[in-house]
């Protein structure tokens, strides 16, 4: 059978677990070979173990996301192992479950300093790479909370929704640079990020291995945003856009994929 993504060059951020592993491996089993990086190298040389096993190359990246010289050099270090890269997946993240009046700034600043400068940071690294080739794909995991505001999410909100407008700019400008430009928008996912946070028999958390899936067809379909999933989420959208009030009582009720926080 045709490997989709076969001798593509590629690497992920927040690869060590969740949705970043899962896609690591499936871009592994569809022929790529792939530059995956995080913070804990135990998980990440698991992770490299498995896309070992499946005949491809795994190239193993220390660094946090929010040092930018760190994330800086990993991208260049991957695309000096890998010969080149295609594709960067802008992944790490982290979830903070609170009450926006109990949060602090401080707070704020730690989620938005992972998921949006983190995520600008892997950006820069690899943008001088794409503009130079004039070719690549740079995606990112947003969230579906970078598209409508769920309490009591609000520091974790934030950053998704930055991070959300950023990409819409960036792929409009980079366009003319033959550089796609993807987000995914995921809803709730089966991953250690969110397992205190329980969901209702009608609406579970979905596999990773969903997600993988929508990044896979991101980078071949040349896709904008992708929400997972794709009815309930877009409906969502389109309440919400045509009544503010209708999504908030939507996400309160749990009728699309929201959580009952009530
Ligand atoms: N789970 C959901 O329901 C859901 C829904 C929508 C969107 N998302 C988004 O999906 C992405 C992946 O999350 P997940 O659900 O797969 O959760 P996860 O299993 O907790 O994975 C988070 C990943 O991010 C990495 N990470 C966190 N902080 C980092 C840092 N400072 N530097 C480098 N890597 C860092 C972690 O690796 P290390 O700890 O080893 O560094 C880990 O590999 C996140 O952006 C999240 O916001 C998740």
């Amino acid at each position: 059978m045709k490997q989709k993504m076969l001798d593509k060059k590629v690497a992920i951020t927040g690869a060590s677990s969740g949705i970043g592993r899962a896609t690591a491996i499936m871009m592994a089993r569809e022929g790529a070979d792939v530059a995956i990086i995080a913070r804990r190298r135990e998980k990440l040389e698991s992770v490299a173990g498995e896309i070992r096993a499946l005949g491809r190359k795994a190239v193993v990246l220390e660094a946090d996301v929010t040092d930018a010289e760190g994330i800086k050099k990993a991208v260049e270090k991957a695309i000096e192992e890998l010969g080149g890269l295609d594709v960067i997946y802008c992944n790490a993240g982290v979830y903070l479950r609170c009450p926006a009046k109990e949060l602090t700034l401080d707070e704020i600043r730690r989620v938005t300093e992972v998921n949006y400068f983190g995520t600008l940071n892997t950006v820069y690294a690899a943008l001088p790479y794409f503009t130079a080739k004039k070719c690549g794909s740079i995606v990112a995991t947003c969230s579906m909370d970078g598209k409508k505001g769920v309490p009591p999410d609000g520091a974790y909100v934030g950053s998704k929704f930055a991070m959300n407008g950023f990409f819409q700019v960036l792929r409009q400008e980079l366009k003319a640079d033959g550089i796609h430009v993807g987000i995914i928008c995921p809803a709730r996912v089966d991953t250690d990020m969110i397992t205190d946070v329980e969901c209702p028999k009608i609406t579970p958390k979905f596999s990773p291995d969903i997600v993988a899936k929508a990044v896979i067809k991101s980078v071949l379909k040349k896709k904008k945003e992708m929400l997972v999933p794709y009815f309930s989420c877009h409906l969502l959208t389109w309440a919400d856009a045509v009544s503010p009030a209708l999504g908030d009582w939507l996400v309160k009720v749990n009728k699309l994929g929201g959580i009952d926080r009530s």
